[in-house]
């Protein structure tokens, strides 16, 4: 039989952030923890932490600098990939109900980052295959959490497009 958790899933990024309670199914291997996830468990706790949030950072990123799917993604960063890894970790780390530290930084609000780049849509459905791909080959991710982490994050790479080629004016 399916077991349910409750886990709190935030929406929306920086001062304006808040949660929703999302109900997420739970394989029967990880019926124990059902218990452990309560309403007041965050996603940040119920994927495993610092650790695995740094652990699919990096992966993120090591699959975009080796799968060619990505190049066009790729092309827009620097050569080192490490730093950025770091503070994508950052991020995440409170935007999924982690320790904030990320967002008391002075950096700025995560859309102004990237304001500086052209990011199109091929830019920006690669950025979010790459990232449900990372998601949901990280170990101990229940499925329906790392639905609504894919949905969630995918919108906001949705809204970073800002350089959409205009459409045709061909009648
Ligand atoms: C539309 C898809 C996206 C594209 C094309 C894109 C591209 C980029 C680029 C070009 C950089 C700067 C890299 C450099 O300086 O070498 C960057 C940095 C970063 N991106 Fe994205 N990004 C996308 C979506 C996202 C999303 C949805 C998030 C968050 C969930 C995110 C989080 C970050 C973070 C945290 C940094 C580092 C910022 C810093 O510390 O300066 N990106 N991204």
């Amino acid at each position: 039989m399916a077991v349910a958790a409750f886990i709190r899933f935030p929406v929306g990024a920086g001062k304006g952030q808040r949660a929703d309670l999302i109900r997420i199914k739970l394989r029967p291997a990880a019926a124990p923890y059902a218990a452990r996830m309560s309403g007041d468990t965050s996603p940040f706790e119920a994927i495993g932490g610092a650790p695995a949030v740094r652990a699919l950072a990096q992966r993120f990123y090591a699959l975009v600098d080796a799968d060619p799917a990505y190049a066009e993604l790729r092309a827009l960063h620097g050569a080192d990939l490490a730093p950025i890894a770091e503070s994508l970790a950052g991020f995440l780390t409170g935007w999924l109900g982690g320790p904030r530290d990320w967002f008391a930084s002075s950096r700025g609000c995560i859309f102004s980052l990237h304001g500086g780049f052209a990011i199109g849509d091929a830019a920006a459905a690669q950025w979010t295959e790459a990232m449900a791909r990372t998601i949901r080959d990280q170990p101990g991710v229940e499925p329906d959490l790392a639905g609504a982490m894919i949905e969630r994050l995918g919108k906001m790479a949705q809204a970073m497009v800002n350089a959409r080629a205009p459409a045709s004016a061909a009648a």
